[in-house]
């Protein structure tokens, strides 16, 4: 069961689109998710609602995230980005697959939940159950006073503004930037250097125009979605860093286009899909300019031998031979890339299912928020 899609009283702006009209927001939106919150003195993020002074945050040894669909894979890019710069190992996991598999709660672990609505049902009955045990509990949600943020012991709010478009984009860019505060934020507290917090802080700082001069590529964008839209499925590779990425790529694609698209991690493919890859199986290839940049190189070399076209998203033209098209996105940290390397995947994704006429802004069978079981 779902419930009724409802644009309200919000309009697209003069977008043929709210998805479109989503996406372009998303200068602004990031800006109002980091409004506020980044500090030059200590080169740490401020993020009062958390509700963790310094000593409990060193007490957790494990962050575990949980949400569903795009929340999700948002919080996989959150998971890395807590790993690498606060060094706490993190994960991410399915929320309904959480809650079903009674989960070992443990008090020196960290439990967020995501959710742009803060009403999908898997998420809060997660969260709830987490609560019964005595978990700790963050948010990072969009919609204030929600079922989800009430729930909670704390939490960041995205500031996003309203998502009518049942994909999420705006919300997803801005649950990973919220991640990244979280990181750096952490990571401060523990053991992240105050040069490295100052680089991750001039980093974000920097996403809202490196986001705009992604948007405005939509032109050449929507003339390679137009090119690959008619095969009837796509491959999505990424590694490390690239695999949340490629597996919201695949997301965006499959829910507006009806297009099949799978992810994989680069280094899997060897191991059962590259049997897949041909002529008629384009694969969408995410290769960040960072220390997996050879090996990525080395995939796309594999896929071309196959016969298979490659889009590769990346910080640079590589040979012509590894990749038949490219898009090149503005080059960040390299922990803050994969937020940068999403946005032309909803661009992509939009134009495909324009291209495929498309019920672009209510897919069939999907609702924005599932407030069921
Ligand atoms: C639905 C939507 C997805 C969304 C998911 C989680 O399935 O179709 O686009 O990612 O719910 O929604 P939430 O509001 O919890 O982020």
């Amino acid at each position: 069961l779902t419930v009724d899609w409802d644009a309200g009283h919000y309009d697209t702006g003069g977008y043929e689109h709210y998805l479109l009209k989503e996406i372009s927001d998303q200068p602004e939106s990031v800006a109002r998710t980091l409004r506020g919150r980044l500090d030059d003195r200590f080169h740490i993020a401020h993020l009062g609602g958390l509700n963790l002074d310094p000593r409990e945050t060193r007490a957790f040894r494990r962050v575990k995230i949980i949400g569903c669909g795009s929340a999700y894979y948002a919080g996989q890019i959150g998971a890395q980005l807590i790993e690498e710069l606060a060094r706490i190992p993190a994960d991410a996991e399915p929320a309904s697959e959480f809650r079903y598999r009674s989960p070992v709660v443990e008090h020196d672990t960290l439990y967020v939940a995501v959710s742009q609505s803060g009403e999908t049902y898997d998420t809060l009955a997660a969260v709830q159950e987490l609560k019964r045990k005595g978990g700790r509990v963050l948010g990072v949600v969009n919609a204030v006073g929600s079922a989800i943020a009430r729930e909670v012991d704390g939490g960041v709010y995205l500031h996003a503004g309203p998502e009518v478009s049942v994909a999420s984009t705006k919300a997803f860019t801005s649950t990973a930037v919220a991640f990244a505060l979280m990181a750096l934020h952490f990571g401060r507290v523990h053991d992240l250097s105050p040069a490295d917090g100052r680089r991750i802080v001039e980093g974000l700082r920097r996403l809202p125009e490196q986001i705009q001069a992604i948007v405005d590529q939509d032109d050449t964008i929507a003339e390679l979605a137009r090119k690959y839209a008619p095969h009837p499925s796509m491959m999505f590779v990424g590694r490390v860093r690239g695999y949340p990425v490629a597996r919201e790529g695949a997301q965006k694609l499959k829910e507006i286009s009806y297009v099949h698209a799978e992810a994989y991690p680069a280094s899997e493919l060897k191991h059962g899909p590259l049997a897949l890859i041909g002529p008629d199986m384009p694969t969408v290839a995410i290769v960040p300019d960072d220390e997996l940049l050879d090996k990525n190189l080395t995939t796309l070399g594999e896929i071309r031998a196959r016969g298979g076209k490659v889009l590769m998203i990346g910080h640079r033209e590589p040979d012509a031979r590894l990749a038949e098209d490219v898009i090149v996105v503005p080059k960040n940290e390299v922990e803050l890339d994969p937020i940068l390397l999403s946005i032309p995947l909803q661009v992509f994704a939009y134009h495909a299912a324009v291209a495929l006429d498309r019920d672009v802004d209510k897919p069939r069978n999907l609702a924005k928020s599932v407030t069921v079981e």
